[in-house]
């Protein structure tokens, strides 16, 4: 382990070793070529029957389980070189972060300020967004009186688990510089493509700017109505600077490239449409959660051995032709560059599309196996995957 690293992780684990300081520690992203069991870890100190124990809160995208471990028995270290690429460890005078890169070196940044240390047992969870807050009210999320309507519920929870997820990979992506810091002048441009009733697309806006990051937000649907709609919105928010609207397909869309692409179940080809608009210009991030993919379905009659033992069953075959759909779709992100990963953004009680391909484009050239293994899926299968059709991967 290099020096540095050595030096950095020491220094995280005397700040977590002292229970009366600590505020917490996170642990998120995959160093190269390591494993890790949760998609992230959260740590910190919590008062039990009068004693101070620490809380290992770990989530997998979908579950999180927590456990509480005495602090006699902690230790920080099998915890920081679990081989998570990005440490965060808060004290009440400041915060360590260490970004562990490809390479395996430390990126440290130190920052000072007191941070408030609660040792509340069973914490609720922190909303992201006040249900009261005007743009929740006008895009129908919540009424009047600022509840939100149980009818807007899962959307809400949606549009929330989404914003956890975007805002964690968009700094990762900023410190890595994936995407340059955005300013003022140079704002960051983000693209929901089949935004809808834009709740998503108002909430990413709303929620950058409050934590005062330059964003412009263009939402594109093909509906006029949801660009008459969202347009009268942003208006009576007074943020029509920054975010706007556009009654186009995406795949004829006059927007020509952004930063971060989302979307929020997309339907079926729409979201083949969307990640190839975002590829073809450039985009740095891509965040997909997509709906509804009945273009394999149809294409499945000739079915390799043994796998019609799948596919026999109706049900499992439209399963896994779901599953393939997406499994395709990030293998192509691979290899148009793009490190690329699937993940559960929200727990399927709360939606049953609660698949998430999230892409960051890092260049990295994909190996003559990511390729070789592609074209024997379709050859095999004999399938011909929508977005390859809007790609040109071979190149
Ligand atoms: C299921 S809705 C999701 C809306 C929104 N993202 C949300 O989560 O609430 C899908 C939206 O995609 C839009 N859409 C479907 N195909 C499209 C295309 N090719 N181009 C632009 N919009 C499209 C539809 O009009 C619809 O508003």
């Amino acid at each position: 382990m290099a020096t540095e690293l050595e030096s950095a992780l020491d220094s995280a684990a005397k700040l977590a070793l002292d229970s009366k300081t600590l505020v917490r520690i996170v642990l998120s992203g995959r160093r190269r070529n390591m494993s890790v069991p949760f998609e992230r870890i959260d740590i910190r100190p919590v008062l039990i029957k009068d004693e101070i124990t620490y809380q290992v809160t770990q989530t997998d995208g979908r579950i999180t389980t927590a456990k509480n471990i005495s602090p006699k028995k902690f230790n920080p270290r099998q915890y920081l070189e679990m081989g998570y690429a990005n440490i965060l460890v808060e004290h009440t005078s400041g915060a360590l972060s260490i970004r562990i890169t490809k390479k395996g070196e430390a990126q440290v940044h130190e920052e000072k300020g007191a941070r408030e240390q609660n040792l509340e047992h069973d914490r609720k969870k922190v909303r992201l967004l006040d249900s009261a807050d005007p743009f929740l009210i006008e895009v129908g999320i919540s009424d009047a009186n600022g509840k939100v309507k149980p009818t807007r519920a899962d959307k809400y929870l949606q549009v929330e688990e989404f914003l956890r997820l975007l805002v964690p990979t968009l700094n990762s992506a900023i410190a890595a510089k994936q995407i340059a810091k955005p300013t003022t002048s140079k704002p960051l441009v983000i693209a929901d493509l089949g935004c809808g009733n834009a709740y998503l697309t108002f909430a990413v806006h709303q929620y950058l700017k409050s934590m005062n990051i330059p964003v412009h937000v263009i939402g594109i649907d093909i509906r006029p109505e949801s660009l008459k709609r969202n347009t009268e919105i942003a208006k009576k928010l007074g943020i029509s600077k920054s975010i706007e609207f556009k009654a186009e397909a995406i795949d004829q869309t006059s927007l020509t490239s952004c930063d971060i692409a989302i979307a929020l179940h997309a339907c079926d080809t729409a979201t083949d449409d969307a990640i190839a608009w975002a590829v073809n210009g450039g985009a740095k991030l891509l965040l997909v959660a997509p709906c509804c993919q009945h273009d394999l379905q149809t294409q499945m009659s000739q079915i390799p051995e043994p796998w019609n033992i799948l596919t026999k069953h109706g049900l499992i075959k439209e399963r896994l032709g779901d599953l393939m759909t997406d499994s395709l779709r990030a293998q192509i992100l691979k290899l148009k560059g793009y490190r690329t990963e699937i993940i559960e953004f929200i727990g399927g009680e709360h939606t049953p599309r609660n698949i998430m391909i999230r892409a960051v484009l890092t260049n990295a050239k994909p190996t003559s196996d990511d390729l070789a293994t592609y074209k024997k899926m379709l050859s095999d299968w004999q399938i011909d995957p929508a977005l390859a059709s809007r790609l040109n991967i071979l190149e």
